[in-house]
């Protein structure tokens, strides 16, 4: 009689990657073998718990038990405690599911991630994969575009605009020919929900895009992923060979007689290629320079056709809306801000890793009862939201919910929900400082503010920290940042200033200037 077969899980994304886990999935089936051990390993996705990688699951009786992070010096001793059946061990973090940083999520986009293997199509399907498809398949596309409107979906990537509104303008536009693309150059400090996406659920993109797709009526398409994320490119083009070859990507999807090609195209390697015109550029094989808008991309986009541009989460969420309805999606929320965020803790932290909430909780949540403070026991002094353009918060505004309009009330915004954290050692002149010299070098130089401003912002920050006429060269940067703010053609050169006033603002000590201009500024 032959043993029975236990399923052991060690992912295979990046994150995990980085700190070991092949060396893992490598000890695993040696000292499995050496044993008579009979295991099937499976290569999960991340179960977005980093402090915790790489992260052994073990199916049991009484569900999947997790250990981590595991070394692969620790797989004898784990087998020796018997990790098959889910023994105790110094590394054991008990049931998967009940760990409280997992159990207090509201996962709906990241409810597959880590549970299946990211690129078996029969284990996508037994977990509620292509059922969004499915019903859109039996809809029209204005019917499509109302569910996606009705669920009150907004961009992910950064801009928080409506996708239903985006969706219904390409749909109206009459063409020969219409396009999908996925962004997915996600340049963003501290962010990684598209990557893990990508490399961890591939097919709900797939499946996402091929809804806009039918919505729209495009029949072709294309995921741009930066060039820093090989595995992702990797996992994105083998998960589309096998969904065409299934029938679900292709001269007709499903069978429907509806057209729909993907394919993935690698970045530019430059942070304004993930501007969406830009983008478009860089697809059709050009420099990821910004167009002027109008035209919109929705009218005139990749090769002056109607494009519909989304981000990697906002595609990944139409199946959602599609298979559950689009009240399901829209119930969860506060405001105009409606579902979830998939929010990603980075920097100083200590539990960092991916909680998806709906929008509504606050900073302080996210920094203490999920990321358990900062990484270096010592006080968080400043938390910038929203990637490298993003303010940076203070304390005293962590309390405020995270809601698109709430943080737009007060000088920030939520962006792509990274979210990187400094404790008290942190300067914040010289962050301030980076923020225009990342501006210099990233920006496409199309439009003045921003070329020449953000060079120019780094001089007065180095003349304010010499102090050098501290006062004069204040008032000079408040009103640089007034210029590049409103006069900037796009987010880049327009955002600059987000960090760089939240730094001066909140922090105005680290500038050398007295404390009290913080009230008078704000
Ligand atoms: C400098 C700059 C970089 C951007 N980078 C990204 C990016 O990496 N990924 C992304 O989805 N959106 C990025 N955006 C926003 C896109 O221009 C665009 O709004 C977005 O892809 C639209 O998709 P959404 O409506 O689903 O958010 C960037 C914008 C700017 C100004
Ligand atoms: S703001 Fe900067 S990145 Fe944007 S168009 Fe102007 S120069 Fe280019």
């Amino acid at each position: 009689m032959s043993a029975a077969v236990t399923k052991i899980f060690v992912p295979r994304d990046s994150a995990a990657l980085a700190v070991g886990a092949d060396d893992v999935a490598a000890a695993l089936q040696r000292e499995a073998a050496q044993r008579g051990l009979a295991i099937e390993l499976v290569r999960n996705g991340s179960r977005g718990l980093f402090w915790l990688e790489p992260l052994v699951e073990v199916a049991t009786p009484a569900g999947r038990i997790a250990y981590g992070p595991v070394a692969p010096e620790d797989v004898p001793a784990l087998l020796d405690a018997g990790l098959l059946a889910g023994g105790a061990h110094a590394l054991r973090q008990g049931a998967t599911d009940d760990i409280p940083y997992l159990a207090r999520q509201e996962r709906l986009t990241f409810a597959r991630m880590g549970i299946t293997d990211p690129l078996s199509l029969a284990d996508y399907e037994a977990h509620q994969g292509w059922a969004g498809l499915r019903r859109a398949l039996a809809l029209d596309g204005a019917a499509i575009v109302q569910e996606v409107t009705q669920s009150g979906l907004r961009g992910r990537g950064g801009a928080a605009f409506p996708a239903g509104i985006k969706w219904r303008t390409v749909q109206q536009t009459a063409a020969e020919q219409k396009y999908i693309v996925c962004n997915a150059d996600e340049g963003d400090s501290g962010t990684y929900s598209d990557r893990m996406t990508l490399e961890g659920d591939p097919f709900m993109l797939i499946e996402g895009m091929a809804i806009a797709a039918l919505a729209v009526g495009a029949t072709r398409g294309y995921i741009y992923i930066r060039s820093e994320y090989p595995h992702a490119i990797a996992t994105m083009q083998e998960a589309i060979r096998r969904a065409s070859a299934a029938g679900f990507l292709g001269a007709s999807i499903c069978g429907s007689g509806h057209a729909f090609e993907l394919e993935v195209r690698k970045g530019a390697g430059s942070y304004v290629c993930g501007e969406e015109t830009a983008m478009l550029e860089s697809i059709e094989g050009k420099r990821g320079v910004v167009r002027a808008k109008p035209p919109l991309p929705a009218i005139e986009g990749l090769f002056g056709q109607p494009t519909v541009i989304n981000n990697v989460i906002t595609f990944a969420t139409a199946p959602l809306i599609l298979a559950r309805g689009a009240q399901f999606y829209r119930d969860y929320g506060m405001g105009r801000s409606h579902g979830t965020l998939p929010f990603q803790l980075a920097g100083n932290i200590k539990h960092g890793g991916l909680v998806e909430k709906a929008f509504g909780l606050t900073l302080r949540e996210l920094l203490i009862d999920f990321g358990g403070g900062s990484a270096s026991g010592r006080p968080i002094k400043a938390v910038q939201v929203g990637g490298p353009l993003g303010a940076y918060i203070p304390a005293s505004q962590w309390d405020v919910p995270l809601d698109y309009e709430a943080y737009a009330a007060m000088g920030a915004v939520l962006g792509h929900g990274g979210i990187v954290v400094h404790d008290d050692t942190a300067d914040m002149a010289q962050l301030a400082r980076y923020a225009m010299e990342f501006c210099a070098i990233e920006s496409c130089g199309k439009c003045t503010p921003c070329r020449i401003g953000s060079t120019r912002g780094v001089e007065v920050i180095d003349r304010i920290k010499a102090d050098q006429q501290r006062e004069q060269q204040v008032v000079l940067l408040r009103d640089l940042c007034d210029t590049m703010l409103h006069g900037s053609l796009c987010a880049m050169g327009g955002m600059t200033p987000y960090p760089v006033l939240s730094a001066l603002n909140h922090y105005p000590q680290d500038f050398g200037l007295a404390a009290v201009q913080e009230a008078s500024a704000s």
